[in-house]
């Protein structure tokens, strides 16, 4: 085995990873983990140490570590069938066994799953079929996106459009032409202090109507949006969010795309957070959870509505020219059909409905009395505490002060326990694995309060 100091030299000489300050690392002026081994809700590195991992990777390990079932369903079809495409009607026993599984737990009006591996890649997909519709339908000219600032869609070209984060737009010449944003649902951020959630939500609306009356609805095709934004902050919508929205986008014709790639499949308590807040989707994006990461699988669920688009477009022009080699790759199906039948047998979403709002609770009483806590916000199993200089008149810290990477960082050294800073604002984000317990969730807590003590009294 190698040793950590040559496995550190390797890893700043040959490796170039995301979402990363390359030259620090380069340099070895930051961390490098080299993670070993993982059970529950603890992994381990090579150095011995045990972590609680309270953000699930990237909120992905959704059943949590060292899951048997899904070992074996994995080493079972690598050995039976590692690999075969799903262009030309071929799939596989896993694939299509998943693809109905998925429309079984899936709102009503939902017809058909594409797979795709990733969450980025599957919102590409989407767009993609968006511009295809309309070209079917005859309407060439509503082609735009709308997408919210501080939405997070993924990091690819059309994807990081979408994505309504400065960092992934900065130098990379994006977002491109056909990707617009609107006001995020971010109450606690409003810009009018003296707005009632209910005025909030009267806001958002009208600026999404303004915008589209601006753009032109004739060239507006979707509006794509997570039930709860989940990296540009963790915040849950104000109460009639997205009822509101959804009657804007009724009534131009505009298509909704529900990117429940982190709420898909129980995250926040109920199987999709289209269910949860009553948001009827077009196509809904899926990946992480659906097979808690044990493989790169992601899904574009399509609706009836755009399925017969689909459909006629076929017969109208020949096969759909759209499709990877790994499309429906049979290892990650045969991982997706294991995790989704564990989440059934350890009533999965009903533990993350339940310990999720323990640890909402819990964190929201442990730390109300702080003079920098500002909100502590969360719904099922996603949690966060964002903090502030100054209460009462609502000022943030100097970005620079990096006072939500200080806390998380306290929180690995005191204690061992993993939230992630969230990459815009001082904000520190919880999405633990599913079966976490009430001990763990206390612990994280307990934790939080001793970091958030230790950085700013
Ligand atoms: C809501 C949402 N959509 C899309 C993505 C992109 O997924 P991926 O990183 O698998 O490409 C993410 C990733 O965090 C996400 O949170």
């Amino acid at each position: 085995m190698l040793k950590n100091d040559q496995l550190d030299q390797w890893d700043r000489e040959n490796f170039f990873h995301p979402s990363t300050h390359l030259a620090q690392h380069a340099r070895g002026e930051s961390p490098n983990r080299v993670i070993k081994t993982a059970s529950g809700v603890f992994i381990e590195d090579r150095d011995g140490n045990r972590l609680l991992d309270a953000f699930a990777g990237l909120y992905c390990v959704n059943v949590g570590y060292g899951r048997q079932e899904i070992a074996e369903a994995i080493a079972d079809q690598a050995r039976e069938l590692a690999y075969y495409h799903s262009y030309v009607g071929h799939g596989t026993e896993a694939s299509i066994t998943l693809a109905k599984m998925i429309l079984d737990r899936a709102p009503a009006n939902m017809s058909k799953v594409y797979f795709g591996l990733g969450g980025s890649d599957a919102n590409e997909t989407n767009v993609k079929l968006i511009w295809y519709y309309n070209n079917i339908l005859g309407r060439p000219e509503k082609k735009k996106i709308i997408s919210r600032w501080r939405g997070y869609h993924g990091s690819g070209l059309v994807t990081g459009s979408l994505t309504g984060l400065e960092l992934f737009h900065k130098k990379f010449d994006l977002p491109v032409e056909q990707v617009i944003h609107t006001e995020a649902p971010y109450y606690f951020r409003r810009a009018d202090l003296d707005q009632s959630e209910e005025q909030f939500v009267a806001h958002c609306a009208s600026e999404l109507e303004a915008l589209i009356e601006r753009e032109g609805a004739d060239t507006i095709a979707a509006f794509i949006g997570e039930p709860v934004l989940g990296t540009g902050g963790i915040v849950p919508p104000p109460a009639g969010y997205w009822e509101a929205i959804q009657a804007v986008l009724r009534k131009h014709d505009i298509l909704l795309v529900a990117d429940e790639v982190v709420t898909g499949f129980g995250r926040l308590g109920s199987m999709f957070g289209s269910d949860h807040y009553g948001i009827e989707a077009d196509i809904i994006t899926i990946a992480k959870g659906l097979t808690s990461a044990y493989a790169p699988l992601s899904g574009s669920i399509v609706s009836d509505k755009v399925w017969k688009v689909l459909e006629q477009g076929t017969d109208e022009n020949g096969p759909i020219g759209h499709g990877w080699t790994y499309s429906a790759h049979p290892i990650g199906a045969a991982a997706g059909v294991a995790n989704l039948k564990l989440i059934d047998e350890l009533n999965l979403v009903s533990n993350a409905g339940e310990v999720g709002a323990y640890l909402n609770a819990t964190m929201a009483e442990a730390l109300a009395g702080h003079a920098h806590v500002g909100d502590v916000r969360g719904e099922g199993m996603l949690c966060a505490v964002e903090f502030v200089k100054d209460k009462d008149s609502r000022t943030f810290f100097d970005a620079a002060d990096k006072i939500g990477p200080q806390i998380s960082a306290k929180l690995l050294e005191q204690d061992k326990v993993i939230a992630r800073a969230m990459p815009q604002g001082d904000i520190l984000g919880f999405a633990p694995p599913f079966c976490l317990t009430r001990a763990e969730a206390d612990q994280v807590v307990a934790a939080t309060v001793r970091a958030v003590q230790a950085v700013l009294g």
